[in-house]
């Protein structure tokens, strides 16, 4: 079987090109901020391709950068100085903060209206009501992508292999509001092949290279990789044995190029809802 990539690079420059559009007829400019705390490497480059992606469609960016040994109050003084400005619309706080950082009460000090990843307790509880208001990038992101590429969803069973806040778990809850089935596996699932065979759509966001193979992928079913890694030898890598399980699958992402450039279009469409939720 020869699967389809769904190709997240050109459904994002896509809607990137829209925006740009957008963003040009608008006055004054959505603005969105990004606190990065540490140096973890793949934070920084996540970070730069948000600001990247920014300046593509003519969104102003905002950077605070705090070193490795930043105390939990400057981590909140930086959030309330995003809270405060009036040219920052939306603003996220890159994860995962070093650990001296309490990632909860990080999150409460955002303001809802501002919290562009959609990670505060009132986005998440808007979320699970079904209201679409202020999504988390990375979910709505591959929602997008299955909806463009006309994927049938109504009915299907899906599983979602990984329970963390930004991924699994959101992921679930927007499959299921697509009226799939959703079965939500993690690191401690019994028979995890059993279950996986089973999934007409396969989300997988465990964080481990190369975790799903061949045997573990119904044939003609829909794989949807959101891992990233580099491996020692320089090459990207996602969660998925991605040239084994491409020939058994009817469509799936390539890494890199699939869900990591929808998450940063969805994060920009979220900047803009975010100016609209203040400008109405
Ligand atoms: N770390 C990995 N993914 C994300 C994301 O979508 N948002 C933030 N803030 N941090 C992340």
């Amino acid at each position: 079987m020869k699967s389809q990539l769904l190709d997240g690079k050109n459904l994002a420059a896509r809607l990137r090109q829209k925006m740009k559009e957008q963003v040009g007829k608008m006055q004054p400019k959505p603005g969105l901020g990004v606190v990065l705390v540490g140096d973890n490497p793949a934070s920084k480059v996540y970070v730069e391709g948000k600001i990247r992606a920014c300046e593509d469609v003519g969104i102003v960016s905002k950077k605070i950068l705090l070193g490795k040994d930043a105390s939990e109050s400057e981590v909140i003084a930086a959030v309330e100085e995003m809270n405060q400005d009036k040219q920052v619309h939306g603003f996220i706080v890159q994860l995962p903060l070093p650990e001296q950082i309490d990632e909860h009460l990080i999150i409460d000090s955002i303001l809802s209206f501002k919290d562009a990843d959609g990670f505060s307790a009132v986005n998440v509880g808007n979320m699970f009501m079904g209201r679409g208001v202020l999504l988390p990038a990375t979910p709505k992101g591959i929602i997008r992508l299955l909806l463009d590429a006309q994927i049938p969803l109504k009915g299907k069973r899906a599983v979602v292999l990984g329970r963390s806040n930004i991924v699994g778990k959101p992921i679930s809850f927007l499959l299921q509001q697509q009226d799939c089935t959703v079965t939500m596996c993690h690191s401690k699932t019994e028979n995890l092949k059993n279950i996986t065979k089973e999934a007409d759509i396969l989300v997988v966001a465990i964080g481990k290279p190369r975790f799903v193979t061949k045997d573990m992928v119904k044939k003609g079913a829909v794989v949807v990789d959101v891992g990233m890694h580099r491996l020692e030898d320089g090459t990207l890598c996602g969660d998925v044995d991605f040239e084994k399980v491409k020939k058994k699958c009817s469509w799936i992402t390539p890494v890199p190029g699939g869900v990591g450039p929808m998450t940063i279009a969805m994060l920009l469409e979220n900047s803009i809802e975010c100016f609209y939720l203040q400008n109405r």
